[in-house]
């Protein structure tokens, strides 16, 4: 698919987009289409239920007297409540009606609603990051009917008064969408492929490329570095775990502290010993969701060169229960020196995320930590799969991501932390246990583990990620496939906001 900006026409072929407000009162493109038909779109719309609610498309097939093969009118809603998230709604929903049309071309001359704080340029930019992430597909792995799943749609055209300026915010956008579409790829992607070696491959075939350092570290150096809880996990699996650190220097300033970012990546989660049930299995390949949206953040950063500095760090590990598995009962030692009793082995994240967190602020001394995992089925149990969880020991900082994930459509909801949950993981032998042993706060329980491992000055935030990373069910607007790639956007967006100079 390709992005095109042009100063604003309706006499394209294929299909054209015009706008509607409230009522249903045509925008003025919508005006010049109706007369260039005879009054086809007005008769259309009073044929119908058409309001102008955001959303709505009216769709008027063949219309005579234009070139364009189709007209789809969009309903805007309210001037004023038309932002930047109504704008890509728009793109992706008109992806969504025109997949599995036929259609090739599409042209959006969408006037910019009288009373909307949206931008000209920006309108347009937005429009064609709905259409982007819409028009995703993941078809690498069918060999019949590929026709069927193929994106027709190959050239959007978004009409704008300011085609210099909508072409600088695309270019911004099209980066980050670069981030999202390689952690949609990587959480897609089957764990036959997606070992950890082949996730540490790509990470350094597609990152290397944007003049990202990436440094992969084996088993035998995280032996050396005393990393017992993360290599606890991928004992029981034949594949070696393998630790990713990314570094990104695009601060003006080469030695400011770096923002962190550090992702749960189990590229498949059996449960180990303490095995899941068959069908709890399906969909564990998209356990590494964490890995997947720091990858993306990287390569988004990296591509619109931000001007910070930040590393990213996954731990990636198969949760596998062979011969050599780690038991319910084994007690290892974390590069904390901080020991854990494993009481059930498919609380398996905590431990992998323990090591790389202690790894990142003792190699790093960043300005934050933030880590995303799939962590606890316990998330959608409290919050369904419309927020992601967030717990913080700094309340700037969650502010910032809860402000951040807001602009970008990926919510996020707060949950509390303290000293009577951390209790709970209290070991009759050890430091700690990994599980509590009751079915109360497992989210927070989980939270609250991680903690254990954050350092004294480390402003810390944790992203539960299981709710959103992947979609079973409804299918959002924007991610046309299982894996959503969430994180991606939020994390550019907050660094954009508050950490770059
Ligand atoms: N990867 C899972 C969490 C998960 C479950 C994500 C379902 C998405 C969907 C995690 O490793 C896990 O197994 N957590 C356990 C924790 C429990 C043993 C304390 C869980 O949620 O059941
Ligand atoms: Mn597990
Ligand atoms: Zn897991």
């Amino acid at each position: 698919m390709q992005i095109a900006f042009a100063a604003p026409a309706t006499t394209a072929e294929g299909t054209i987009v015009a706008g509607a407000g409230e009522g249903g009162t045509f925008g003025a493109s919508a005006v010049a289409l109706d007369k260039a038909t005879a009054g086809a779109l007005t008769r259309a719309r009073a044929a119908s239920r058409f309001t102008g609610k955001p959303g709505q498309l009216l769709e008027i097939l063949a219309p005579a007297g234009v070139r364009a093969s189709r007209i789809l009118i969009a309903g805007l809603g309210a001037p004023g409540k038309f932002d930047d998230r109504a704008a890509e709604s728009l793109g992706a929903g008109v992806l969504a009606r025109l997949s599995g049309s036929g259609e090739k071309s599409v042209t959006f001359a969408i006037d910019l609603p009288r009373g909307s704080k949206l931008k000209p340029a920006e309108l347009a930019a937005h429009i064609a990051m709905g259409a982007w992430l819409r028009g995703y597909t993941f078809n690498a792995y069918r060999t019949r009917n590929r026709e069927e799943y193929e994106q027709t749609v190959a050239n959007v055209t978004v009409g704008t008064p300011d085609v210099a300026g909508a072409k600088r915010a695309w270019a911004r956008q099209e980066a980050v969408a670069g981030g999202v579409f390689l952690a949609r790829d990587l959480i897609n992607e089957p764990p036959n492929v997606l070992s950890p070696a082949e996730f540490a491959r790509r990470v350094k075939a597609t990152l290397g490329k944007l003049r990202v350092k990436v440094d992969v570290l084996g088993e035998a150096e995280m032996k050396k570095l005393g990393m017992g809880a993360l290599l606890g996990v991928g004992q029981g699996s034949e594949r070696e775990s393998q630790l990713v650190v990314m570094h990104w220097n695009g601060a003006r300033a080469k030695k400011d502290a770096p923002v962190a970012f550090v992702g749960k990546g189990v590229c498949f989660d059996s449960g180990g010993l303490s095995l899941k049930p068959g069908a709890s299995m399906i969909g564990m390949k998209g356990d590494m969701g964490g890995a997947a949206a720091v990858t993306g953040t990287m390569m988004a950063l990296a591509a619109r060169k931000a001007r910070v500095n930040a590393v990213g760090v996954i731990g990636l590990v198969e949760n596998m229960p062979d011969g050599a598995a780690q038991r319910p009962d084994d007690v290892v030692t974390s590069m904390s020196g901080q020991t854990i009793e494993v009481l059930n082995t498919d609380a398996e994240g905590r431990l992998v995320l323990a090591d790389a967190l202690t790894y990142t602020q003792r190699t790093f001394k960043p300005s934050f930590v933030i880590d995303l995992a799939t962590l606890t089925g316990a998330i959608m149990v409290a919050l369904g799969l419309e927020n992601a969880g967030l717990f913080a020991n700094d309340d700037t900082l969650a502010r910032r991501i809860g402000e951040a994930g807001k602009k970008v459509g990926e919510p996020v909801w707060r949950l509390p932390l303290g000293e009577a949950y951390d209790k709970m993981i209290r070991s009759k032998i050890a430091d700690m246990k990994n599980i509590s042993g009751s079915t109360h706060a497992g989210s927070i329980v989980a939270a609250q583990f991680l903690q254990r491992f954050v350092e004294d000055k480390t402003a810390w935030a944790h992203l539960d990620i299981a709710g959103v990373a992947w979609q079973d069910g409804e299918q959002k607007l924007h991610a046309p496939t299982w894996g959503v790639g969430w994180g991606v956007r939020t994390l550019d967006r907050l660094v954009a906001d508050n950490y770059e100079r």
